[in-house]
């Protein structure tokens, strides 16, 4: 990613380099993990969940590494601070905002918007834009279920997306050199955001998310890079007019409001041909990245007739 400040951009984040970083974050993690048990080991409450029919069945990303190298820039650039720096974050009580274009809004508890449904494992990959993925068992329901309890009105189009802001238990959101314009936010187009593969995601890993990962509540939109897919939400808006996006915003020549993971257009800096997968282990190598992230059978029609390269 692209950050205000270039001389807090890290070779890490534009030049993977794989075994050696890989190694150490892992590392880092584990040493601190055994020195104060850290926040990506606390226990969680277990998820009562079933399986999903949109899981892949590829091999899963160690839960140490999808919980130690994360972008969630509130509490830092790096991909360790999340995890290092996050434990001071509370999650409850939680209620999300949702208005706008809707025929009840209000302000939704938590668990009267995850509660209703039965939470599905679903297995999907996440691919950042920086090259790397990982595959994860993400807990949660599709979008579209939360949506309709609020009632989408026919003039909605787009719905926004809005994370927490709260310098004091955040520290990427104090201080000088601040990374980003707060709060975070992102949007998609209304089919997007009731495509039954959009996810609205409470846990990972069995368990309920970890700070780091976006506790209690996040978006994972699987065919588009990894920043479409929001933390810690609390607003949604539904919207006739196209909302504005962090990463757009912070960098508009770089960062759409699309945003589809597509190999065959590169970042202005760097190709998006191939990936590295996360916490793959010594003999994992850079793969061949998938249109739509391996989803196209599933969502390329939403994009019929668009001009992916425009709309990147
Ligand atoms: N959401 C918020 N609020 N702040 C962030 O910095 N980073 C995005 C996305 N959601 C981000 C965010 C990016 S760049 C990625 S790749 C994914 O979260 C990473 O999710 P993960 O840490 O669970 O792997």
């Amino acid at each position: 990613m692209l950050i205000r400040n270039a001389g807090q951009i890290r070779s890490s984040e534009i030049t993977p380099k794989s075994v050696y970083l890989n190694r150490r974050h892992f590392m880092a993690g584990s040493v601190a993990a055994l020195s104060m048990g850290s926040a990506g080991v606390a226990s969680a409450a277990k998820l009562d969940l079933v399986p999903s029919a949109f899981s892949t069945d590829e091999a899963l990303t160690p839960k140490e590494a999808a919980t130690t190298y994360n972008n969630f820039y509130e509490f830092g650039t790096r991909k360790e601070d999340p995890a290092n720096r996050s434990s001071e974050f509370t999650t409850t009580p939680w209620s999300v905002k949702i208005d706008g274009l809707v025929d009840r809004p209000a302000d939704y508890a938590l668990e009267d918007l995850m509660s209703p449904h039965q939470l599905e494992e679903r297995i999907y990959r996440l691919r950042c834009v920086e090259g790397w993925s990982m595959v994860i068992p993400w807990a949660g329901v599709s979008l579209s279920k939360i949506l309709e309890l609020a009632g989408p009105q026919s003039g909605a189009k787009y719905v926004a997306f809005e994370t927490v802001v709260r310098p004091d238990e955040m520290p990427g959101q104090r201080g000088f050199g601040q990374a980003l314009d707060w709060p975070y936010v992102e949007g998609l187009r209304l089919d997007e955001a009731m495509h039954p593969l959009t996810l609205m995601a409470n846990g990972m890993y069995g368990e309920e998310l970890p700070n780091q990962n976006g506790a209690p509540l996040r978006l994972v939109v699987p065919w588009k890079y990894g920043f479409k897919s929001i933390k810690s939400i609390v607003r949604i808006t539904l919207t006739e007019k196209e909302p504005p996006t962090t990463w757009n915003i912070a960098n508009p020549r770089e960062y759409g409001f699309y945003s589809n993971v597509n190999p065959q257009v590169d970042h202005p800096r760097w190709s998006q041909a191939t990936e590295r997968p996360i916490g793959g282990g010594l003999g994992a190598g850079r793969k061949d990245t998938l249109m739509f992230n391996g989803y196209a059978d599933e969502v390329a029609s939403l994009y019929a007739g668009m001009d992916l390269k425009v709309n990147y």
